[in-house]
């Protein structure tokens, strides 16, 4: 049971961080890109007219034009990229790196800054109190024309709450059945950049991430994960934590929120841990180890009739033995009990006998 956990589990652990690692790398390219390319921004009410094409050469592709227009964009956003905490102020500088624009502004729903004539224009918001937010710094040029860029931004908060339960069950486990852990994460925002993990002990069992919810605003998510419990995972300790991955913008130190710990009480048994031929030496007691929750009670019966078990055996308690065990279910074991010639008499004197000869060798040395 032990070994088979150990070989799974890594490769699970493999197998979700490959299946995770894919739709990291699309969701975070994905936005700014999706968000550079398209067109249908409102164009602020100052400007005289929308951005005039360049005649000399008729666009292939408007998508190829348009980032060529972005790669000519004399615009820098000092920072370039933004992870702030909802609530928590921010403040941004758009500044032109030439000359030839008149014209500088912000088009942001939230505090947008009058345009300048001057060469940066910053963006301060004492509060960020929007999750979605796509704010866009934009140049006029002395033509009529325009050139924008785009700051990504993603405004997060921790988790409320995370609880870790059984779905659809109470009370104890038996031994072999399967159930499902549940994680709820209550309040998370956003829900893409949310990872669970799902431990027992100090055992990290698997890391999940959520489904592809892209809402931004805070969710409530439940991830969930199969287990099969087995009598070494009676008193375990499972639990559960929320991490935001927020990536290198993020806070240097993650949100991260652990659930508390949900001990697990396993039914089985009983067990009875006696060997087919049970061999005690003369005047030893008798005796095999019953494990099993519950605690089992165990009576020994020889030919049909419940016996006491002798505290020191005699060669007439040599024969065969019924161990009975109630607990969870009724189990019974048939034993040989051998009874071998008391060798513990023998011992002491062979102990003796070689301290004799130490003693006289010492005395002899000196
Ligand atoms: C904004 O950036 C420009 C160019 O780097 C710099 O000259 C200006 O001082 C900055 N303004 C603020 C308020 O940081
Ligand atoms: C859990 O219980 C609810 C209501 O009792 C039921 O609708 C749902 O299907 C159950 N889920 C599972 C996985 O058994
Ligand atoms: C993820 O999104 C796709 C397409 O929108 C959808 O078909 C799929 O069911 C979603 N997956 C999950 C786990 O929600
Ligand atoms: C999340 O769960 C809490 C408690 O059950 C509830 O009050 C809240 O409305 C839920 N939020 C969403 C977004 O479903
Ligand atoms: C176990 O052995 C006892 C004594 O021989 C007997 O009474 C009982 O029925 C047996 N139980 C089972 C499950 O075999």
């Amino acid at each position: 049971m032990i070994t088979l956990r150990w070989t799974i589990t890594p490769l699970l652990l493999y197998l979700l961080s490959s299946a995770t690692s894919s739709p990291v790398s699309i969701s975070t390219s994905a936005p700014p890109l999706l968000s550079q390319i398209s067109p249908p921004s409102p164009v602020p009410t100052i400007l005289p007219s929308p951005p005039s094409p360049s005649l000399s050469a008729p666009p292939p592709t408007i998508n190829q034009a348009e980032l060529t227009e972005k790669a000519k964009c004399p615009l820098t956003m000092s920072p370039s990229t933004l992870v702030v905490r909802f609530g928590d102020p921010v403040t941004v500088n758009c500044s032109l790196r030439t000359l030839g624009f008149p014209l500088l502004g912000w088009e942001v729903s939230l505090a947008s800054p009058a345009p300048t004539e001057g060469h940066f224009l910053v963006w301060s918001v004492d509060k960020m109190t929007e999750w979605s937010i796509n704010p866009m710094c934009w140049a006029l040029t002395d033509q009529g024309g325009q050139c924008d860029i785009n700051l990504p931004l993603i405004v997060f908060k921790p988790p409320d709450s995370v609880t870790l339960s059984l779905l659809n069950h109470t009370g104890p486990m038996m031994e072999g059945n399967e159930y499902t852990l549940q994680c709820t994460v209550q309040g998370v925002a956003p829900a893409e950049k949310l990872s669970v993990t799902f431990y027992r002990g100090q055992t990290a069992l698997v890391q999940t991430r959520t489904s592809n919810n892209t809402e931004k605003e805070p969710v409530n998510e439940t991830l969930t994960w199969i287990i099969t419990p087995s009598k070494e995972d009676d008193g375990a300790e499972y639990w559960c934590e929320a991490t935001l991955k927020l990536g290198p913008e993020g806070p240097r130190h993650p949100p991260v929120v652990k659930s508390k710990r949900l001990t697990a009480t396993v039914l089985y048994g009983p067990q009875i841990d006696c060997p087919p031929k049970l061999r005690v030496k003369e005047g030893e007691s008798l005796e095999c180890a019953v494990r099993g929750n519950p605690q089992p009670l165990v009576t020994w019966f020889r030919d049909g009739e419940a016996v006491a078990l002798p505290a020191h055996s005699n060669r007439e308690h040599a024969g065969y033995y019924t161990v009975s065990a109630k607990g969870l279910r009724e189990k019974n074991l048939t034993v040989m009990v051998e009874v071998l010639p008391g060798g513990g008499a023998a011992n002491s004197y062979n102990r003796c006998f070689l301290l004799a000869v130490l003693l006289f060798q010492t005395l002899h040395w000196l």
